[in-house]
């Protein structure tokens, strides 16, 4: 491959990954933490994050970092041979990539879909019976706690990623 496309591509890789693990951390760390703590004034700020395309960047950037990973990762194998694959370096790469498509993956599901639920209950709580309502609330409680517990999980996934890939090359 020619060096230039090369460099571009490893460039762009990093960059991708640099921006979906900076949004997840900010969102695992500080977003969702806040949003839990403002109450109902968390339901609206949730459906407007999804309505500025928060889960689009989120799931683009994640496929971006994984795609042009996976492509890398085949140049960096040179075309997936075996003694490659299993040297330090290989394994570090893989299972770094191996870390960040679970990521992807878990994130793309469990994520994607409990943050669409909560973001529809909420809108459903502005016009809801106040009977209604209480059901709603426990239900976005206990979605809340799941998807805090999935969110820190699928995070630490990604930070290994990161960290096996940082020193792949050197050992
Ligand atoms: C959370 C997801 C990911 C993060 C944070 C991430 C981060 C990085 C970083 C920072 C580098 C540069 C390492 C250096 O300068 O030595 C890198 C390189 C690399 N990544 Fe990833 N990556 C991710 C996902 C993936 C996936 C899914 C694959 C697919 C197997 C992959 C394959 C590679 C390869 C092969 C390289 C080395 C490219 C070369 O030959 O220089 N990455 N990654």
């Amino acid at each position: 491959m020619d060096g230039s496309l090369f460099l571009s591509l490893r460039a762009a890789h990093i960059l991708l990954a640099a921006l979906w693990l900076g949004a997840a951390f900010l969102l695992s760390m500080f977003v969702m933490p806040a949003v839990r703590d403002v109450g109902p004034a968390g339901g609206q700020l949730m459906a407007t994050l999804q309505k500025r395309k928060l889960h689009a960047f989120m799931g683009g950037s994640a496929a971006l970092t994984v795609l042009t990973g996976i492509w890398l990762y085949w140049l960096f194998t040179a075309g997936l041979q075996e003694q490659v694959m299993f040297s330090p370096g290989g394994l570090a790469f893989g299972i770094g990539g191996m870390c960040g498509l679970l990521a992807m993956i878990l994130g793309g599901t469990i994520l994607g879909r409990g943050f669409a639920r909560m973001t529809a209950l909420g809108e459903k709580m502005a016009t809801a019976p106040e009977a209604e309502r209480a059901a709603h609330m426990q239900e976005i409680a206990v979605l809340r706690g799941r998807l805090g517990i999935a969110s820190k999980f699928i995070l630490v996934l990604m930070i290994v990623a990161l960290l096996l890939m940082a020193v792949g090359h050197y050992l």
